[in-house]
């Protein structure tokens, strides 16, 4: 049976996998591109790709640099399609946009804030504006402000249930309950919630769920349900192309569901991670007083925070895992065994075509 094929904007992709983006730097252009040889959508995380050993005043410009570096690399390596991934709270957000597209970059997804004023940044229309969404309401609260603000409609949304990997869209009460917020529970929410607009606008916004999506049955009991596509992240870290160190690859490797654990990031929000001497070392005493050289995030609460995000994530990049903060989805632990990107995307799409609906 024919895989459907993820239609966002004018783009289509041949298969209907989204590779997340995952910062810092674990979703960079050797990950994206391979993905998008592959028929998928291949993301850039932006944040922190740049020296962090740098004067304030040279953030800006080293950050818009080094983006605009990897986003070259990716289209060496790639004709496929290639998106890149914001967090809305980082405080250089729409420089890094303006550069992404001056790069020639068509798919922005947006996350970890409200993309209010998106559509005023970006006019260009075939640069495809997809926020990252948690809930129906955030993205009706995001539609109806362009659609009132602006006259334009999203291009495609992201929902992103609990069992992703990374900072989450819930509150720690919500991951109480996560049964509540499963994307079988929310995909049909925020699917009645776009109808409105796709009939105003008169087009389809294709949505896109991820967070806890493991083989290719999840994969087809979401398109099932609606979804045009799904995202995965945790699968991808354990990829040969994914650039994270082997350390990095190996605490996946190595954890058990009970190291997977909800930790408060500095910026306020729960994140999900493992359990490793980093965390016991914060959690006892934690890192000292930080030194913050640049806000990377508008909302970071570095004053009251035990350590500097930025730099906790780099170091397990770089397999300092014992100071680093490893993020990764509900279903890391069942991650075995490190795959190339190609084998990764033949085994789910194998499993996909098997658990196809005939409808
Ligand atoms: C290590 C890691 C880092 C992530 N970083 C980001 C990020 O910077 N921005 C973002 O929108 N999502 C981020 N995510 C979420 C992924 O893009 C993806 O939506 C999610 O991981 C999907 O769930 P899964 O990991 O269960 O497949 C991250 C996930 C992981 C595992």
């Amino acid at each position: 049976m024919e895989i459907p094929k993820l239609q966002i904007g004018n783009l289509i992709a041949e298969i209907p996998i989204v590779q997340g983006g995952m910062g810092v730097r674990v979703s960079l252009s050797s990950l994206a591109a391979a993905v998008a040889n592959e028929g998928g959508i291949g993301t850039i995380s932006a944040v922190m790709l740049g020296d962090i050993n740098i004067h304030r005043n040279d953030y800006e410009r080293i950050s818009r640099e080094a983006l605009a570096a990897e986003i070259r690399k990716a289209k060496n390596l790639t004709s496929g399609l290639l998106a890149i991934n914001v967090m809305g709270a980082l405080s250089n957000v729409y420089d890094l946009i303006k550069t992404a597209i001056q790069e020639g970059i068509k798919i922005l997804f947006f996350g970890a804030g409200l993309p209010t004023k998106l559509p005023s940044v970006v006019e260009d229309p075939t640069v495809n504006l997809v926020p990252i969404i948690s809930s129906a309401r955030a993205g009706s609260l995001i539609l109806r402000h362009w659609d009132e603000r602006y006259g334009r409609t999203a291009d495609g949304l992201v929902l992103e249930g609990p069992l992703a990997g990374g900072h989450l869209g819930f509150t720690e009460e919500q991951l109480n309950h996560i049964d509540d917020y499963s994307l079988e529970r929310l995909l049909p929410e925020v699917l009645e919630s776009i109808k409105f607009f796709e009939d105003k606008y008169g087009k389809k916004i294709p949505v896109v769920v991820g967070g806890g999506i493991y083989d290719g049955k999840d994969i087809a009991k979401m398109l099932a349900l609606g979804a045009s596509g799904i995202q995965m992240g945790t699968r991808f870290v354990c990829t040969e192309e994914c650039d994270v160190s082997p350390e990095f690859k190996q605490a996946y490797i190595d954890c058990k569901e009970e190291d997977i654990i909800i930790v408060k990031s500095p910026v306020g929000l729960p994140g999900r991670a493992i359990k490793n001497k980093f965390l016991e070392d914060v959690e006892n005493n934690g890192n000292g007083k930080i030194k913050c050289h640049y806000k990377c995030l508008s909302i970071c609460k570095i004053e009251k925070s035990k350590y500097c995000i930025a730099k906790a994530l780099i170091n397990s990049f770089s397999g300092d895992v014992d100071h680093g903060l490893i993020f990764c989805g509900k279903n890391a632990y069942r991650v075995n065994k490190i795959l190339s990107v190609k084998e990764l995307i033949n085994e789910l799409v194998q499993e996909l075509k098997q658990h196809l609906s005939p409808n």
